[in-house]
């Protein structure tokens, strides 16, 4: 093929991605994890890559191919001709078949077929670039996730979590692919870099091959139109760490020009099970200030798993006669309260909280139309989606402390006081704030008010959430904030 043909193919393929996703709702391709790479993102990976392989020859791999972005990055990059050779694996027939027909006469051999069902080939790969698909670990069944552990034990000798997604298999599956000292650029959601399932992921980058650079990009630099992902782009060679080696870590921007970034002895990463706290110019900009994530332990709330059937109006109560003994009051989101302190809901627009331990049996013979708003459930298979199933029974709830900021006591405060004590005078007055375990409303007042100035700036936080709430600069209330990330900063009301 020629170089001045390249425009031309790679329209045809924008194209064809368009058409091909044009196919599946979001919901569907997250299911299937098919979100293409942005083309001018796979042309900055591609180039950032070259530079990194010196004249080593390019045998050129991407294990999920989809329509080629990759590829086509690459050969933008270099020339076709500089490509020795190449190969793309991809499951889906039609990208299969899309890819084969746009990119067969440049070179590139498309593999119909599974990755992670591949035997690996004899010829191996100088470089692998991709975005593989993200599935996720509920999407997986049983019988897939133990043939994926026992492909990684039989590769690397690898246990890993069951909540990992595929991209993890994928990316330590694709190691026995890789020719000695070959590179690699993994597009990947970043939550690896600091959550338990990342475990094995951060051993294999520190131990087995050596971690060139990660590069993180903030939530608001759009890397794909529509998959709901915070991405990083990992990059190693494999070749066993040398002594002494740092890790560049970079945050923001491009990955050729990041808005920050450092180097991190690879002795830290191996002792940090806390990546996203790289680069260390992204502490330098707190200024020694605390974040959330220093004071609080912030888990996601109570989640249902079908909020429409598991919260009930009075009027729904009453009609399928369900005793109270079985409901919780709750209230409504915080957008739809008007006070600081909220004593009851007016009567007419309470909601509960269904969650009941009783037996079916026993719900039958005693309440009857409590058992058939039950079935109801069951005939929308309410019971068996992820979050239900995985309760017994089905209908009874997580058990999860009230949130902090609408507790009727002050009391949990409490747990958090000798984490408060050790920022000592930053927070002096916080102390003060946690001793009183108070119970009548009077001396919540105090708490609340310091609580309630609290300024938390999300840098990490969804900016449309902001924007709503008319913050500006990211600086929002704690009080009025929903969406605290760990790594929001705090600063203390002045006396
Ligand atoms: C995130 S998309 C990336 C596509 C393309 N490389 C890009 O960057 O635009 C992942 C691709 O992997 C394919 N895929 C999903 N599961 C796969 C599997 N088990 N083996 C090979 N390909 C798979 C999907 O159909 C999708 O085309």
């Amino acid at each position: 093929m020629k170089t001045e043909e390249m425009p031309r193919i790679e329209e045809q393929r924008l194209h064809e991605q368009e058409r091909l996703d044009a196919r599946k709702t979001a919901a569907e391709r997250n299911k299937c994890g098919q979100f293409a790479t942005l083309p001018e993102l796979a042309r900055s990976i591609a180039r950032y890559a070259l530079a990194q392989m010196g004249g080593t020859p390019v045998r050129f791999l991407d294990p999920a191919v989809g329509t080629g972005s990759f590829f086509s990055a690459l050969c933008q990059e270099t020339s076709p001709h500089g490509v020795e050779s190449a190969v793309g694996v991809e499951l889906d027939p039609l990208f299969a078949k899309s890819a084969s027909a746009l990119w067969s006469t440049s070179g590139l051999r498309v593999v119909k077929g599974d990755f992670t069902e591949q035997p690996v080939p004899d010829r191996r790969f100088t470089l692998v670039l991709t975005n593989p698909p993200y599935v996720r670990h509920h999407h997986l069944s049983v019988t897939e996730k133990a043939r994926l552990k026992t492909r990684l034990g039989e590769s690397l000798s690898l246990d890993i979590s069951g909540l990992a997604g595929l991209y993890c298999y994928f990316l330590l599956l694709c190691h026995d692919w890789m020719e000695d000292r070959g590179l690699a650029a993994w597009l990947i959601p970043s939550e690896f870099m600091d959550v338990n399932y990342g475990v094995t992921l951060r051993r294999y980058l520190t131990e087995s091959v050596t971690l060139v650079h990660i590069h993180r990009f903030r939530p608001s630099d759009v890397q794909f139109t529509d998959a709901l992902v915070s991405s990083a782009v990992v990059i190693f060679r494999k070749s066993p760490p040398p002594t002494a080696h740092r890790v560049r870590f970079s945050l923001g921007g491009s990955i050729e020009a990041p808005t920050n970034e450092s180097l991190v002895p690879l002795d830290a990463l191996v002792h940090s099970g806390k990546w996203t706290q790289f680069p260390e110019g992204t502490a330098a900009e707190r200024n020694g200030e605390p974040t959330l994530g220093d004071l609080f332990a912030i888990k996601r709330g109570l989640a249902t798993g079908a909020n429409n059937f598991f919260i009930l109006t009075e009027a729904e109560v009453e009609h399928w006669e369900i005793p109270h003994e079985f409901l919780k009051p709750i209230l409504p989101g915080p957008r739809y309260l008007t006070a600081d302190i909220v004593d009851r809901m007016p009567d007419s627009s309470q909601l509960y909280l269904l969650d009941c331990a009783e037996p079916e049996g026993t719900i039958k013979a005693s309440w009857p139309r409590f058992y058939e708003y039950l079935q109801k459930g069951r005939e929308q298979n309410i019971h068996a989606s992820y979050l239900t199933s995985r309760r017994a029974p089905w209908y009874s709830q997580e058990k999860r402390p009230p949130l902090l900021s609408f507790a009727r006591t002050w009391g949990e405060l409490e747990l958090v006081r000798v984490r408060f004590d050790s920022y000592g005078t930053a927070l002096k007055r916080l102390p003060t704030m946690c001793i009183s375990c108070c119970t009548r409303r009077d001396n919540c007042a105090k708490p609340w008010n310091i609580t309630r100035n609290l300024k938390v700036t999300c840098s990490e936080h969804s900016s449309a959430l902001l924007r709503r709430r008319c913050f500006p600069k990211g600086e929002c209330t704690a009080a009025a904030c929903t969406r605290w990330s760990r790594r929001s900063l705090l600063r203390f009301p002045r006396e």
